[in-house]
C-alpha cells in the first residue's frame, strides 16, 4: 500500500519539477533568456558597491543591484559612485588641487604666483631628468632644443619660433603647460601628478639654461648651473 502512493507522488514531483526549468528546452515554459531563478545570489553579486561602475538596473535600489538609494543613478553620468562634497578636496590630496585655469590668463597667474614647494637634490635631478625623457623628449628632443625625434620625422610641427622665448617661462608657467597643455602640446594632469611635474619642471629650467645642460648628471654639476651657492 505505501509503495503506492509513493508511486504516484512520483509523477507529481516530476510534473512540478520540470514548472520550473523553464531553461531545460523540454519545459514548456522554456525560454533560453530566462536566467532562472539564484541560488544564493550574495554568491554572484558583490555586497560591497562596485566603485567605476554604471547602475544598468535603475529601477533595483537595494545591495542586489550594485546600487544605492543614495548614489546619483539619476543623475547624468549614471554613477555608482558619490560624488566629491563641492569645494572640498580629499585627504592628502591637496597638492593636485590646481587653481588656474586652462588658458592665457591662468598661465599668466601661474606663471607670477605658482612655485616649487621643494629643493634640489641628487635623486630629484636624476628623476626629473627621467620623467623628461619619458615624457617630453619625443617632441621637445634631449637637450631642449625643440627637435625631437617625433618632430624630425615630420609627425609633428617645429616650435622653432616660439622656442627662442621659452627661456623666459617661470617654474609656474612650465607647470601650468604641463597641467593643462598648450596649443597643440596636449594636458599631462592624467598622466604626471603634482610630485612628477615639478621633478620634470625641475628639468626644463636646466634645459633652459643652455644647449648642452642635458649633460648634467651631479648636484655639483647642478648647482654650477643654476648658480647655486
Ligand atoms: C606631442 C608633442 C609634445 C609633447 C609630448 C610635449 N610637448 Fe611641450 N610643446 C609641444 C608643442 C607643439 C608646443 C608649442 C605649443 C604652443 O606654443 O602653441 C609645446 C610647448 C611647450 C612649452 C612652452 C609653452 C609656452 O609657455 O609657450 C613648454 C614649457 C613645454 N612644451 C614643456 C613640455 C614638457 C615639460 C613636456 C613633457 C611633460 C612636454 N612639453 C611634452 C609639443 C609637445
Amino acid at each position: 500500500m505505501r509503495n503506492t502512493y509513493l508511486l504516484l507522488l512520483l509523477p507529481i514531483v516530476g510534473l512540478l519539477a520540470s514548472c520550473s526549468h523553464s531553461r531545460h528546452p523540454n519545459s514548456l515554459w522554456y525560454d533560453p533568456n530566462d536566467p532562472g531563478y539564484e541560488f544564493a545570489p550574495a554568491m554572484y553579486h558583490s555586497w560591497a558597491y562596485e566603485p567605476l561602475t554604471q547602475v544598468t538596473d535603475k529601477k533595483g535600489v537595494s545591495w542586489y543591484y550594485n546600487s544605492t538609494p543614495y548614489n546619483d543613478f539619476k543623475g547624468k553620468y549614471n554613477m555608482n559612485m558619490l560624488r566629491p562634497v563641492p569645494n572640498t578636496v580629499a585627504r592628502g590630496k591637496i597638492d593636485y588641487y590646481f587653481p588656474y585655469e586652462n588658458n592665457d590668463a591662468g598661465r599668466a597667474l601661474a606663471a607670477a604666483e605658482w612655485t616649487n614647494p621643494n629643493t634640489m637634490d641628487a635623486n630629484r635631478l636624476a628623476e626629473g631628468k627621467r620623467l623628461y625623457n619619458l615624457y617630453c623628449d619625443h617632441c621637445h628632443n634631449e637637450n631642449g632644443d625643440g627637435q625631437g625625434a617625433l618632430v624630425k620625422a615630420g609627425k609633428f610641427p617645429t616650435m622653432g619660433e616660439y622656442y627662442s622665448r621659452l627661456k623666459d617661462r617661470t617654474e609656474g608657467s612650465v607647470y601650468h603647460t604641463i597641467y593643462h597643455g598648450k596649443g597643440i602640446m596636449g594636458a599631462h594632469a592624467s598622466q604626471l601628478g603634482p610630485e612628477q611635474i615639478w621633478l620634470i619642471t625641475d628639468w626644463v629650467k636646466v634645459l633652459q639654461q643652455s644647449d648642452k645642460a642635458f649633460t648634467t648628471t651631479t648636484l655639483e654639476e647642478y648647482n654650477t648651473l643654476m648658480g647655486v651657492q
